[in-house]
């Protein structure tokens, strides 16, 4: 794990547009800021998602096809607190389907921490959580042959360019079989007026989410960032549609990383890139899924248009 941290934001750092990987954001603290973040007013899309497994529990579990008397796996990447999926958690094992839980994680804590609530909140869930990339994890999905519904929540896919999400969906495909789901959660393009303040909170916790990652970097590989001199630079075009969340330096400096034994330069105002989240509309979804076998089987979304869950079907 550190071999691949060190190696990665070696190659982010030494790139002309430097860049370091979002799934690094997910330290215990990055963890415990992404829950704040989910809770602050500005972030509209948790509380969409939410609305959505609150009030359409039933409309999604029908879209999804299941059979009572057929088992399968419900299987989450990226599933974080799985607040959203409780929901449906919940109604699956009232109405008697038969099912385990799967969570995938790369926060070993995230899961610990949701094991734990599902065991007070839900204890007649089955649950199995698997630690690990899910891009690594994917091919153990091949081992079973069971029935699947894959839940990929939070525009979690939004993390990704659009060639790298349909690279995704047809490596994802490929491990599935036909009549299998993928419950795909996104956000779609609106005003810049209704985004950026979701990446800028007036409580600067994304800031702090943001700077977290140098911190993370100090702590583990034996960097010396100095946070006070770099800040956190949010940027979104409607007709781009895609949020970016950069670091910016503020002024001509340089930094160690003893682990990796090597020093990166910054100029004043230089931008490291260190998140996208990708806005969709039905054209934009439909250019991703081409070719991987995937079709919309459904669509749900909130009372006010901001956030819509796909469900794909094989
Ligand atoms: C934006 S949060 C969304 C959490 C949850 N799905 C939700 O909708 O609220 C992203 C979650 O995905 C995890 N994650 C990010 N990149 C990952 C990767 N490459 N492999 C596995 N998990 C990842 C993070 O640790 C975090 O818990």
């Amino acid at each position: 794990m550190i071999e691949q941290f060190s190696n990665d934001v070696d190659a982010g750092l030494s790139h002309a547009q430097k860049q370091l990987p979002s799934k690094y954001f997910y330290d215990k603290t990055g963890d415990a800021l992404f829950v704040k973040i989910m809770a602050l007013p500005e972030y509209y899309l948790t509380r969409a998602e939410m609305e959505i497994f609150t009030m359409q529990t039933s409309a999604m579990i029908s879209a999804l096809s299941l059979n009572k008397n057929k088992y399968f796996e419900l299987i989450e990447l990226g599933a974080g607190d799985g607040s959203k999926t409780k929901k449906l958690l919940k109604r699956l094992s009232e109405q008697g389907y038969q099912y385990d839980y799967l969570p995938i994680d790369i926060s070993e804590n995230a899961l610990e921490q949701l094991e734990q609530s599902l065991t007070n909140e839900l204890p007649e869930v089955s649950v199995k959580t698997q630690q690990g990339d899910y891009f690594d994890i994917l091919e153990n999905l091949k081992v079973s042959h069971h029935p699947k519904v894959v839940l990929f929540l939070g525009s979690n896919i939004g993390n990704m360019l659009d060639d790298e999400a349909s690279l995704f969906l047809n490596n994802l495909a490929e491990t599935l079989n036909v009549g299998d789901k993928l419950l795909l959660g996104v956000d779609l393009i609106k005003s810049e007026e209704e985004i950026l303040p979701a990446y800028n909170d007036s409580n600067g916790i994304t800031r702090e989410f943001n700077l977290n990652l140098l911190t993370r970097i100090n702590r583990e590989l034996g960097g010396d960032f100095d946070i006070t001199k770099f800040d956190h630079y949010p940027h979104y075009k409607q007709q781009e549609g895609i949020a970016k969340s950069y670091l910016k330096s503020l002024l001509d400096q340089q930094v160690t990383i003893n682990y990796i034994g090597k020093s990166y330069k910054f100029k004043a105002g230089e931008l490291i890139h260190t998140e996208i989240s990708r806005k969709y509309d039905d054209h934009l979804l439909q250019h991703i899924i081409k070719g991987s076998g995937f079709s919309v089987q459904n669509k749900l979304v909130d009372q006010q248009t901001l956030f819509a869950d796909y469900i794909l079907s094989l």
